[in-house]
């Protein structure tokens, strides 16, 4: 698999480096692969990314007796609120909340503002406050990092100081964006590309998320 590009220090950024990742992103990068076939794979990666994501979720322990014995059982001590940035991030929720069922889920989408060509919220449905909680952001594509800040601002103003973004691809451009912007957060992805072209797109990436999930509409 290629060696990752380069990492801004001081950002914790994990690289899930495993075939089956590496796999399920081949196909998701193939232009040739169809919308249901890219759903499918969204699906599977996103398992492995929050599996991932989720190592070092804090656990409670309780007794229990199994038919054998008695014994410790364990279970999620405060379970993450999983917020998908609308639309791309929706093909990562069910599969995000399949894995963590005790988790809630909120909502946040942004649209670019076409005078700013700032990200402006046209939905916000998230808790009154997330102080103490864990957020799993969930989008597929940190591009400039831009929609990524700005929703992280929205979280951060809850109380919010524990967020990890759950991403298919990063742009080495949207890394520098959120190291600069020193918020508390860590990235999980299953790739770091290259880099991103005059429009915008991460090279080589795999085109519009929305669009190879969604078809464009
Ligand atoms: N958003 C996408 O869907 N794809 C890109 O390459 C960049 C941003």
């Amino acid at each position: 698999m290629p060696e990752p590009h380069a990492i801004p220090a001081g950002l914790d950024v994990t690289v899930v480096d495993h075939p089956l990742a590496a796999a399920r992103l081949s196909t998701m990068r193939d232009a040739r692969t169809d919308n249901a076939t890219f759903r499918a794979a969204l699906r599977e990666l996103t398992l492995m990314l929050i599996y991932e994501a989720s190592r070092n979720l804090a656990v409670e322990r309780y007794p229990i007796h199994t038919p054998v014995a008695r014994t410790t059982a364990f279970r999620l001590g405060n379970p993450p609120l999983l917020v998908p940035v609308l639309r791309a991030g929706l093909g990562m929720a069910d599969q995000a909340h399949a894995l963590i069922p005790e988790s809630q889920m909120g909502f946040v989408g942004l649209a670019r503002d076409e005078e700013t060509l700032q990200p402006t919220p046209y939905m916000e449905s998230l808790p009154e406050t997330l102080a103490g909680r864990p957020v799993y952001v969930l989008d597929p594509m940190l591009a400039t990092g831009g929609s990524m800040v700005h929703t992280i601002e929205l979280l951060t103003a809850r109380g919010a100081t524990d967020v990890t973004a759950i991403c298919t691809l990063a742009a080495p451009e949207g890394l520098v964006t959120l190291a600069e912007a020193n918020l508390p957060l860590r990235v999980v992805t299953a790739s770091v590309d290259e880099r991103l072209n005059d429009s915008g797109y991460i090279v080589p990436g795999l085109g519009d998320a929305g669009d190879r999930q969604f078809g464009s509409v």
